[in-house]
């Protein structure tokens, strides 16, 4: 299974996105779409990164009734995006209807990737708040584990929880992790980080990677120094 460095793109504009884009004149890049660019700059913004050869990472965390994120699916995989992803909380009947709407014409479709337990929620929150009782860890691996058995290809997880989610699902389960920095980088918000090249070790199969590429002097270098650390 191929590895790769994917970028979050958390830019509030088109315009912002595109001229960060501007200056990767030689790489074809794996880029990563969340709301906030989706809903400020719609479809269309997809389309045009497309065209400029890159792969899209659309994050939209969908969760719904079944047959709505059934026909929400049908219209992403139209827009030709190469990885989706969705609430494993919505069920496993919910994950199998999106892997339906996912199906295009030709049998191919984008990967399917399950958000297990959001990184923000602390074990407290969730049996307080969400009156689940287990441990917050024994629930992001039930949770893959659903996301498995619907038939999606991975779930996006801590680096450091990579390990254990491919010991329970396998390893062709694909792990997409965030919380990445460079051992000499500034960690911001991030709390449960790692480096790309320990990422790589633990088995993390695309790491998603944001102020450390976006906000540095030399974006196209920190790019690169991600890649040699964590691909080649
Ligand atoms: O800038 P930074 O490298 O922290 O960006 C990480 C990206 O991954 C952001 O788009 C963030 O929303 C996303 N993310 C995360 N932790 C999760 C899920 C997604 O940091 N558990």
């Amino acid at each position: 299974m191929g590895k790769d460095v994917i970028i979050a793109c958390d830019f509030s504009s088109k315009e912002a996105t595109m001229a960060f884009l501007d200056k990767f004149t030689e790489d074809s890049l794996y880029l990563k779409i969340g709301m906030e660019l989706f809903y400020a700059a719609g479809p269309d913004i997809v389309r045009e990164i497309k065209a400029r050869g890159h792969k899209i990472f659309l994050d939209l965390k969908l969760h719904d009734i079944p047959n709505t994120v059934m026909k929400a699916m049908n219209v992403l995989s139209k827009l030709d995006v190469d990885m989706c992803n969705l609430h494993a909380s919505g069920t496993i009947s919910m994950m199998e209807a999106a892997l339906k709407g996912l199906m295009r014409e030709d049998g191919t479709r984008p990967l399917l990737i399950a958000v297990t337990q959001l990184t923000s929620t602390s074990e407290e929150r969730m049996q307080k708040d969400l009156l689940i009782n287990a441990p917050l860890n024994e629930t992001v691996l039930h949770y893959a584990h659903n996301a498995k058995v619907a038939g999606l290809d991975g779930v996006v997880c801590s680096p450091l929880e990579a390990g254990i989610v491919k010991e329970r699902c396998g390893k062709e389960f694909i792990t997409v992790t965030p919380g990445v920095r460079f051992a000499d980088g500034d960690v911001g918000d991030q709390v449960r980080i790692t480096t790309p090249a320990k990422a790589k070790e633990i088995g993390s199969d695309y790491i998603v990677v944001g102020r450390p590429i976006t906000a540095a002097e030399d974006p196209v270098a920190a790019y690169r120094r991600c890649v040699k650390e964590f691909v080649d």
